[in-house]
């Protein structure tokens, strides 16, 4: 097993206690998420691996460090995930995004695939795969189903608040798979929202419900 990575940063809590507040706007939940976003992408890509390349200051040449292979995919699970890209793409425009859609269907609460979307070469590619909540954790171990169908075998999961139930299930799924996460909240609800959580976290950004 990964392991499951807490992001305890002053500003990523600060942050996380304003978005947790039931009266902060749409607008301003949007904003800190994309803000904390950028936090959370800094740790998520800590230890990614440099080369070298030679290039000339006005000064002189150097060796200079530049990261290695080829740009990371970011795989946003729709709809929710598209506030974490956001952020992130922020942080490191040349990545390649992939998009996924999935619905649970009713009768046997399978995750239905409505859109897939990715970079064909997946297997060469980091892949860090985002949706802001770990609940249930079937939306994101079907999203990490079907990339490792697709090729993907370098794979993370980023999100912003996650459940011990859920941390449990996907771990259970995808033990290669390492986690990070604002923060470890207290328990699911019978709805299967994270208790204290956030809400629903696409509701809050796009003011929707
Ligand atoms: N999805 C959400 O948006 N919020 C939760 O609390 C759980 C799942």
């Amino acid at each position: 097993m990964k392991g499951v990575t807490v992001i305890d940063h002053p500003l990523v809590q600060h942050k996380l206690t304003i978005m947790r507040d039931k009266n902060t706007s749409t607008a301003g939940f949007r904003r800190l998420l994309r803000e904390i976003s950028l936090l959370l992408g800094y740790e998520v890509t800590r230890d990614l691996q440099l080369t070298t390349t030679t290039i000339e200051t006005p000064i002189e040449e150097m060796e200079a460090p530049v990261l290695e292979g080829k740009k990371l995919v970011f795989a946003s699970v729709l709809r929710a995930g598209n506030g974490l890209l956001e952020g992130l793409l922020d942080l490191v425009p040349a990545a390649r995004v992939a998009h996924i859609g999935l619905y649970r269907d009713h009768d046997t609460l399978e995750a239905i695939e409505y859109f897939f979307k990715a970079p064909s070469d997946l297997a060469d590619r980091l892949v860090i795969v985002v949706d802001p909540m770990l609940a249930t954790a079937n939306s994101a171990t079907a999203a990490i189903d079907r990339l490792k169908a697709r090729g993907a075998t370098n794979i993370r999961f980023l999100c912003l608040l996650a459940a011990p139930e859920g941390i449990a299930r996907f771990t259970a799924a995808h033990p290669d798979v390492p986690v990070y996460t604002a923060s470890i909240d207290r328990q699911l609800n019978e709805k299967g929202y994270i208790m204290p959580g956030v809400g629903d976290a696409g509701d809050r950004m796009y003011g929707t419900k």
